[in-house]
């Protein structure tokens, strides 16, 4: 009886490690292991989206308010405080999408330059030209990068 325990025991032993040693060996070879996953995709470019940390007016249209005076009124403390026009922040957030306050409509209407305030009065087109105090005035030229700027999207810098 003892002699067979033995054996017993040594059978069991072997089974064991025999056992084992399939196991690791599996687990090295599966696919299922983390170290057989394929490597993350890195997250598409295209799905990130465009977010201007702070938006501003366009440089070259903003050089173009800054050679016509605009925020000699268009400024906090100027005589047209209620549309600040004194930095390229304030021209993006105080035109795009906003109501205007003399007339009715939008000052800037993206895609829409004839719909836009900002163009009419760039024109002189049924209220007073900008700037008030004008001539000069922006040629045609000067106020069809506007335009242009507007038929775009009126997108911030
Ligand atoms: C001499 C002062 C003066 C200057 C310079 C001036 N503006 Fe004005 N602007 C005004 C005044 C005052 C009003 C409102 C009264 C009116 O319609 O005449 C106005 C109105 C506007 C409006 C309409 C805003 C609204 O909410 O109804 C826009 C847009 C505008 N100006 C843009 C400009 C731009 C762009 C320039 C530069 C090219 C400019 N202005 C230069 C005095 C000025």
């Amino acid at each position: 009886m003892k002699r067979t325990t033995i054996i017993g025991a040594w059978t069991l032993v072997i089974t064991l490690l025999g056992g084992g040693t399939a196991g690791c060996q599996s687990d090295h070879t599966s696919p299922l292991t983390s170290a057989a996953l394929p490597t993350p995709t890195p997250s598409c470019p295209l799905a990130t989206p465009t977010v201007v940390p702070n938006p501003a007016l366009p440089n070259a249209l903003y050089a173009l308010v800054q050679n016509y005076h605009c925020a000699a009124c268009h400024s906090p403390s100027g005589l047209a405080n209620f549309q600040d026009l004194s930095n390229p922040q304030a021209c993006y957030s105080n035109l795009v999408n906003q109501p205007a306050t003399v007339t009715t409509g939008i000052r800037v209407v993206p895609f829409n330059p004839g719909g836009s305030v900002l163009i009419l009065r760039l024109k002189g087109l049924g209220m007073d030209q900008m700037p008030l105090d004008g001539p000069p005035y922006m040629t045609p030229g000067e106020i069809q990068l506007f335009e242009d700027w507007i038929c775009q999207g009126a997108n911030p810098q």
